[in-house]
This record gives structure tokens, C-alpha cells and sequence, in this order.
């Protein structure tokens, strides 16, 4: 049966303020929603808080996975559960190799929610070969479970098979390899810093994927090159919930529930008409049916769109 995320009356402070203000959604696999909403209204706000970032503090309400909260939960832990977000802003990370990167991650999903929680005296980090595991943690084989080469001690996916599912996913989304062996997001444009996200997207197949603004700064093609590859991992075993502020992306990944976000509430709910009505008459119309005020972060954003 397909898995949820339920989403129940959650009100988030940050920093003592309330910011999200009470949301409901529900969200299965093989669904797609869309999450839209001027700037400030709380969309990575919620999608923190989902993946368990800690400056997010839920003050009332839960969030269910699978029949579980996860309120309580670390972000790792609900990671190996089949969460996964990709970041508005993701960080650089020299040092650390996008194929390193991806293949520890791989391992720590695959193994489940079996091993201690991370933490940084759980990790050992060998030069470019970053967060090996330390012996102590040698962790019963769980989820789909790994392949570990015992004899080296080596607890990490074989690296044929991590290449072979690397390759796979590179053909999949039109990136090429040499991608993989630079360091995490150091020196990536814009562009490319969206289409990594959706490769360790494609790498780990959650079960219920979060996109923040995966089409935020990028140009006509980017957006379609970052559209057309979400939707092609699009699949019965994948809930995505894609946050944007436009319309544009939809075209190229239609979702099948539009929700929309205004001073953390989610405010007006339909089908993908409605995207397209915010595509001509932007938020305005919306605004004004709930009696919402203009908030001072709408307003800079409505002159910067002005300027532009
Ligand atoms: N770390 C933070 N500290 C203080 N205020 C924050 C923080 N993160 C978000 N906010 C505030 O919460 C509101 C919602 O922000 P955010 O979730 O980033 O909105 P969106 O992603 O929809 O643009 C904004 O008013 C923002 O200023
Ligand atoms: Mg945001």
C-alpha cells in the first residue's frame, strides 16, 4: 500500500515566532504536489521542519509517516525512512566528492534506521574519502541491506554496484560523469547545483521526495532540464512535493494537487488549473478572498519583480 506523510494542524516556531500557523496536507507515493506561495509565506519552512532540521521547533500538531510521528525524530533517522529534501540553498562542501558523497549516503538509506544516529564522534573522515563509518558502529544488515565487504571492513555500498546505479541515474537526468567527481557543490553554478540535488534524488529514491525551489535562479532550459528530470523519477513508490513560485516547472512536471501557501497557512487548495490561474493573475486574487494584508517581504519582492 502506498505510504503518507501526514501533515496534521502543524504550527512551527523559529526563533520564538510562530511561522507556520496550523498546515494540513497529506501526501502519498506516486503522487505529485505542488507547493506554491509568494516570498515568507513559510513553504522551506515546513519542508525543514518535515526533514527535522533542529532550528524548526514544532510547537503543536504532528507529523505521521507510514503510521509513525516523526516529530521526535532526527533528520537522518527520517532520511532512512524514505524522506528526502532538496535544499533551496544547497551547501558547498569541499573536500568531499559528489560519487563519495553519494555513495556513503546510499549505504546509511539502504541499511535503514538500524545504526546509531549520526553524530560526528560516530565518524571518521579520511581525507577525500569522507564519514566511513568506524568499526564500533558495525550495525546489524537492515532495510534492503547493504553490501558490505567485511574483509575490508569497509562498510560502504561495492563500488561496481554503486557505479552501475550512478551511471544509471547520470543517463537518466542527461548529466555526465565528470559531474561526480568534483567536490560537493564547490564552484557550481546555479544550475548545477539544482541538477545535484535531483541526482541524489534519483540516487536515493525516497519514498516521499521535498523540492525547494528546484527551479529558483535558473534560466528557460535549466528549468526544463530540472522539470524534465523530476519527471522522469516520477513512479508509483515516489510522493514529490515540488515548491515553486511559478508556474514554469509545472509544465514540465504536472502535478496532480496544487496547494498554496500564504503567511503560514495554507490558503486555497485545487488541481493544476491552479497554477495556471496564478501564472496570470499571480497572488493578488487570492490575497484579497482571504482578506490577507500584504506582508513587507511581498511587498519588497513585488518591487523587486517591478524593477526587473
Ligand atoms: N531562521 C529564521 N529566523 C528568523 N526568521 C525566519 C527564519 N527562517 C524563516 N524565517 C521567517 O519565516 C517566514 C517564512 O520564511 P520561509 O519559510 O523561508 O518562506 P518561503 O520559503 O515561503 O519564502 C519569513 O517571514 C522569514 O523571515
Ligand atoms: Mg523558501
Amino acid at each position: 500500500m502506498a505510504k503518507e506523510l501526514i501533515i496534521k494542524d502543524l504550527h512551527v516556531n523559529v526563533d520564538d515566532k510562530e511561522i507556520i500557523k496550523g498546515v494540513n496536507l497529506t501526501i502519498r507515493q506516486g503522487e505529485v504536489h505542488a507547493i506554491m506561495g509568494p516570498n515568507g509565506s513559510g513553504k522551506s519552512t515546513l519542508s525543514n521542519t518535515i526533514m527535522g532540521h533542529p532550528r524548526y521547533t514544532v510547537t503543536s500538531g504532528d507529523i505521521i509517516f507510514d503510521g509513525e510521528s516523526i516529530v521526535g525524530l532526527s533528520a537522518d533517522r527520517r532520511a532512512r525512512r524514505g524522506l528526502f529534501l532538496a535544499f533551496q540553498y544547497p551547501m558547498a562542501v569541499p573536500g568531499v566528492s559528489v560519487s563519495n558523497f553519494l555513495r556513503t549516503a546510499l549505504t546509511n538509506i539502504r541499511k535503514g534506521d538500524v545504526t546509531q544516529e549520526i553524530k560526528p564522534q560516530n565518524l571518521d573522515v579520511q581525507g577525500d574519502r569522507p564519514l566511513y563509518e568506524k568499526e564500533t558502529t558495525k550495525a546489524k544488515v537492515g532495510g534492503d541491506g547493504a553490501n558490505i565487504d567485511r574483509k575490508k571492513k569497509e562498510m560502504l555500498i561495492k563500488p561496481a554496484e554503486f557505479r552501475k546505479i550512478l551511471n544509471e541515474k547520470l543517463a537518466l537526468l542527461q548529466m555526465d560523469s565528470k559531474y561526480t567527481k568534483r567536490y560537493l557543490n564547490d564552484g557550481f553554478s546555479g544550475g548545477e547545483k539544482k541538477r545535484l540535488e535531483v541526482l541524489q534524488m534519483a540516487v536515493l529514491s525516497p519514498k516521499i521526495a521535498f523540492l525547494d525551489e528546484p527551479d529558483s535562479g535558473l534560466d528557460i532550459d535549466a528549468i526544463k532540464v530540472v522539470g524534465s528530470g523530476v519527471q522522469a523519477l516520477k513512479g508509483p513508490e515516489m510522493g514529490i512535493v515540488i515548491i515553486t513560485h511559478q508556474q514554469r516547472i509545472l509544465t514540465y512536471l504536472k502535478p496532480d494537487f496544487v496547494h498554496v501557501m500564504m503567511q503560514g497557512l495554507v490558503v486555497k487548495e485545487g488541481g493544476p488549473e491552479l497554477a495556471d490561474q496564478i501564472e496570470e493573475g499571480g497572488y493578488a486574487w487570492i490575497r484579497e478572498e482571504f482578506g490577507l494584508q500584504v506582508t513587507a517581504e511581498e511587498e519588497r519582492e513585488e518591487v523587486e519583480l517591478n524593477v526587473n
